[in-house]
């Protein structure tokens, strides 16, 4: 049973980082903004006749369902532990509210974003995005989404490394760097456009 949830624990961590090295691929094609509008569009046109479009979309979903699907059991079975001898504790530092409240803000903005960005019509994508990126309940949505994804991915990213046998404390200043790094990446889209 113990092997078991160790076992579900790494595999959710796992799809976790699949996630991960999703966000690195969405934001090596989201730099072909900076290269200008046709760059841009051509990369995504590309992208969207390609098989690699489909097969990461079905992998993107099944792993961020199997990922929801552990992390809600885990927490029931940890609820109903309650009372009894043993209940596993849970990082100090955040609260459980906190977290599952950013963790749905996350999965609202995920769902959001991508319903919105495949209704794309009758203008192309960088005009859209370019359109999105100056409206403000667009603006404060935007913000959320990415700053929820950077607590979700601190939180997630040392305790992946850590379900993987790799040191707490020694990957904390590793992980915020890749954080600083890959968030800065995605915020320099709208900056862009703001500063244009
Ligand atoms: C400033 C931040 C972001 C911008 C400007 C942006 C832009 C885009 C664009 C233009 C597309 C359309 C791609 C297409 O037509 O196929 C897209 C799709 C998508 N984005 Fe983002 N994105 C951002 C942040 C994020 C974040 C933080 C996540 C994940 C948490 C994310 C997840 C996705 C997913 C899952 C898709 C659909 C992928 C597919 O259809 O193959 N994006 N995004």
């Amino acid at each position: 049973m113990i092997v078991n949830k160790i076992t579900y624990k790494k595999l959710m961590a796992l799809a976790g980082l699949f996630w991960f090295a999703y966000l690195i691929f969405h934001l090596s094609g989201l730099f072909y903004f900076h290269l200008g509008e046709e760059a841009f569009n051509l990369y995504y046109s590309w992208l969207n006749n390609s098989p690699i479009d489909t097969i990461l979309r079905i992998l993107l979903l099944l792993s961020l369902g199997f990922h929801v699907y552990i992390a809600v059991t885990r927490q029931l079975s940890n609820n109903s532990s309650i009372g009894t001898k043993y209940k596993k504790p849970y990082p100090k530092a955040v609260p459980r509210s906190v977290a599952w409240s950013g963790a749905l803000m996350l999965l609202f903005f995920i769902i959001f974003h991508y319903f919105q960005m495949h209704e794309v019509e009758s203008v192309t994508l960088y005009k859209f995005l370019v359109d999105t990126l100056t409206k403000p309940e667009m603006i404060i949505i935007y913000i959320l989404g990415l700053t929820t994804i950077t607590a979700h991915l601190h939180h997630g990213l040392t305790n992946a490394f850590q379900s993987l046998g790799l040191c707490h404390k020694q990957y904390n200043l590793i992980v915020s760097l890749i954080l600083f790094v890959v968030m800065g990446g995605y915020i320099s889209i709208p900056l862009s456009i703001w500063y244009a």
